[in-house]
């Protein structure tokens, strides 16, 4: 299936009549959203204190909610049909990785700072793909922070929110992942994508102007799931090999601080695939600030090519790619117009982005559907990002 952004949902508007459906009236009501994200470069280099360079999508989790004066919070979930209901200070024991979990525990994390402390009731619904790739789960958390902060009126900077809705993935989650899909969440500004540094959180908005240029995002329709697969295992490789650095080099705190001479002189030191992760984190973090360098300069051609060296890199060194991103990327790679493609995001399964100029889309798409299916089984979904939303208030 191929999509393309469209212009002017009526998002808000539908959750509003649910609202009114299961509530009654809509008086007091409000209505807030958080955008998913697609890393156009930099993956597995955030939680090294690295740099990424991710923009947010036109999909997001919308929350329409308003307060209640029993202390209750009562919420349903359009998508999957399941209501939770409980007192505020009593989060129930929910299974972590089910959307109760990111909601709960970003009620929670509020709660315990004293930011929310009044009951309230609403629907949550989302249009960002499941277990997708495009940081579903970050759009939930951020989605409830900023609509809980435009019904309650409480003061939190963005950054502190992106910060708490890590802190919910890593207490009721179980992934100990870095920051880039939060911060992305909830400071991704439209038609801008957000070039990151992980460990000073300083951000620079950096002006998409891509002309006849589309980025394109298609969906391997494998499901992704982050806890069980290997991530919190390469979190840990890192971890231990830098380590190994500071023996030699006492500054280093992270796999950010080794730089291209110190991996030369010591990396005899290390088991080949923790090398391996090393030689990837150390070379992407070094292409995220080429890469947008390339872009302020609006020179796509060169920001393609390490686009495509980022998914080798993330392919034969970190080893986090499978048959299905490969296969998508290699199509993408092979189509004339593609400026360049590479899987997006935690990898073994989940999306991969292109960048194809308008032209060479049809094609893209012509090859994409007459390859991958019969080799696969899996529908692949094709989506042109036409814009891009912020977070914030969504009254539109
Ligand atoms: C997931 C995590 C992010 C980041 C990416 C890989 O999306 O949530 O923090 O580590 O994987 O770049």
């Amino acid at each position: 299936m191929t999509t393309e952004s469209t212009s002017s949902p009526l998002r808000p508007e539908m959750l509003r009549q649910r609202f009114q459906e299961i509530f009654g009236d809509t008086a007091g009501l409000c209505i807030a959203r958080a955008p998913g994200r697609v890393n156009l470069l930099g993956d597995h280099t955030d939680y090294n204190d690295g740099f990424v360079l991710p923009m947010t999508v036109d999909r997001a989790v919308y929350l329409a909610l308003r307060r209640r004066d029993d202390g209750r919070v009562r919420l349903r979930s359009l998508n999957f049909d399941e209501e939770i209901r409980y007192p505020l200070d009593e989060r129930p024991e929910v299974s972590p990785g089910e959307w109760t979990s990111y909601v709960t525990g970003a009620i929670e994390e509020l709660r315990r700072r004293g930011l929310v402390s009044v009951g309230f009731e609403g629907v949550v619904w989302g249009d960002v793909p499941l277990g997708g790739g495009l940081s579903s789960s970050a759009a939930l958390e951020v989605a409830t922070v900023v609509a809980l902060q435009s019904l309650l009126d409480f003061d939190l900077d963005a950054v502190e929110a992106a910060k708490l809705c890590q802190q919910v993935e890593h207490r009721y989650a179980g992934v100990q992942c870095g920051i880039m899909d939060q911060f992305a969440a909830r400071l991704g500004r439209e038609n801008h994508a957000l070039l990151l540094d992980c460990r000073t959180l300083s951000h620079d908005d950096i002006p998409l102007s891509l002309g006849e240029i589309n980025v394109v995002i298609v969906n391997t329709g494998l499901r992704r799931a982050l806890a069980s697969s290997k991530y919190n295992e390469r979190r840990a490789e890192c971890q231990q090999a830098a380590a190994f650095f500071r023996q030699h080099a006492p500054a280093v705190t992270a796999l950010r601080d080794v730089t291209a001479d110190l991996l030369e002189a010591h990396q005899s030191g290390l088991l080949e695939n923790v090398r391996k992760r090393c030689r990837h984190v150390v070379l992407e973090n070094q292409r995220v600030l080429d890469a947008a360098t390339l872009l302020r300069n609006n020179e796509l051609a060169g920001f393609g090519e390490l686009m495509n060296d980022s998914h080798a890199s993330l392919r034969d060194l970190y080893e986090v790619s499978c048959p299905e991103l490969d296969a998508l990327v290699a199509i993408g790679q092979d189509t004339a117009g593609v400026l360049g493609a590479r899987m997006t995001g935690a990898g073994f399964g989940g999306c991969t982005v292109h960048l194809a100029e308008r032209s060479a889309i049809p094609d893209l798409e012509e090859r994409i559907q007459r390859l991958y299916p019969p080799r696969f089984n899996l529908e692949p979904d094709i989506h042109i990002l036409t814009r891009n939303l912020e977070a914030g208030p969504a009254e539109e």
